[in-house]
């Protein structure tokens, strides 16, 4: 397939053209307050395997289905229990997710061949206006080859899968920056199987109980994979806030910085500040941004400053240890190249 055309998302003929082609099979990738998605039609099964082709995704992994209003639910979900419909009051539209049990419209494709399907009503306007302008559901997976980074704006996507999708929705960043949190009612206690951007007190407060989180459980959740969120550099956590890095002599290192640091420290090649103030919506806005940023510099070793598990601090952990547990180290290389980099909010040289 040639280039994908990039059209802006604000003028309606792109809408309009987005939704014939998800009506007539095609791929669309739109963003979303969290991240772009990759859309196709998710009651046409054929629709839905050019996703998973597309995102060389394994078939095992299902997909999150997008509806615009509550109603499409009785095409897609049995029985509604009274939490997860707090749980909807609460944070629909938005991001979060709810695992429901399917109905047969929903094809076995896109849910892994598993009873229940994944449902989230985004509340980005332009995903809510491609989803009624099309008239049908729409099951899409972060629009990135599957393991990579997310994308958080559509020159991402067109880097990672151009060639593979019909039309691009160029809406500008994602205000969110991380996934939605995805909620599971339907074992015996309520699960996070994922967070994201709702946060687990403020599920745990709609709820009035406390929630599991669920730990890397491949069959829960098959996309939980703990490969997932992959740059192509080794990445590693530091084991707490300003910890300096034992360096190998002559690599050429990245720093992803949570804050500003106080001292330049220049062993790093390349300094990523995720928010200066360290504030973590702006640093999770960032986050898969600047991963790709430092990615794209061919180090050989990124360093991760780590957050506390609070609040939006526990996906923020989430996706960077994924991030970690995937790439095998790579032998450093003896470098003396100098790279400048812009740094978030920070410039920094060497
Ligand atoms: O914010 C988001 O949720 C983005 C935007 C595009 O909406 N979508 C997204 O999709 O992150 P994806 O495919 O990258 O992640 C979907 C996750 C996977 O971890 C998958 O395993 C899980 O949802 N999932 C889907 N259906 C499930 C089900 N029936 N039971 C448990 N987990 C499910
Ligand atoms: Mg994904």
């Amino acid at each position: 397939m040639r280039q994908a055309q990039v059209l802006p998302a604000s003028a309606p003929e792109s809408i309009r053209l987005a939704a014939e082609i998800i009506r007539g099979g095609g791929l669309v990738a739109f963003p979303t307050e969290t991240v772009y998605g990759l859309g196709a039609n998710a009651l046409d099964p054929d629709a839905v395997a050019k996703i998973f082709e597309a995102k060389q995704r394994p078939s095992f992994d299902p997909l999150i289905v997008h509806i615009a209003e509550r109603l499409s639910l009785d095409l897609l979900v049995q029985e509604i229990g009274s939490a997860d419909h707090r749980l909807m009051n609460a944070f629909w539209p938005g991001p979060l997710t709810l695992i429901l049990p399917k109905r047969a419209t929903v094809p076995d494709l896109v849910t892994a061949g598993l009873s229940t399907v994944a449902v989230r009503m985004p509340a980005h306007s332009v995903a809510q206006a491609l989803i009624r302008e099309a008239g049908v559901p729409i099951a899409a997976p972060s629009a990135n080859l599957f393991g990579y980074v997310s994308p958080t704006c559509a020159q991402h996507v067109l880097a990672g899968l151009g060639d593979r999708v019909d039309l691009i929705l160029d809406g500008g960043p994602c205000p969110l920056g991380v996934e939605s949190t995805i909620v599971s009612m339907i074992g015996a206690r309520a699960e996070l199987l994922r967070p994201g951007s709702v946060t687990l007190a403020e599920v745990q407060e709609v709820l009035g109980l406390a929630v599991l989180v669920a730990s890397h459980q491949p069959l829960v959740a098959p996309g939980q994979l703990p490969r997932h969120y992959a740059t192509r550099t080794p990445l590693t956590i530091l084991p707490a806030h300003r910890v300096r890095p034992v360096v190998e002599e002559h690599a050429r290192v990245g720093l992803l910085a949570l804050s500003a640091p106080r001292h330049i420290d220049d062993r790093f090649c390349a300094v990523e500040v995720l928010s200066s103030s360290g504030d973590l919506r702006e640093a999770a806005r960032n986050l898969f941004a600047a991963l790709r940023r430092l990615d794209a510099l061919s180090l050989d070793r990124l360093y991760a400053e780590p957050c506390d598990e609070e609040g939006l601090g526990l996906a923020i952990m989430d996706r960077l240890r994924r991030c970690a547990v995937s790439n095998q180290p790579k032998t450093p290389e003896p470098s003396t190249a100098a790279t400048t980099v812009l740094a978030g909010s920070t410039r920094l040289t060497r």
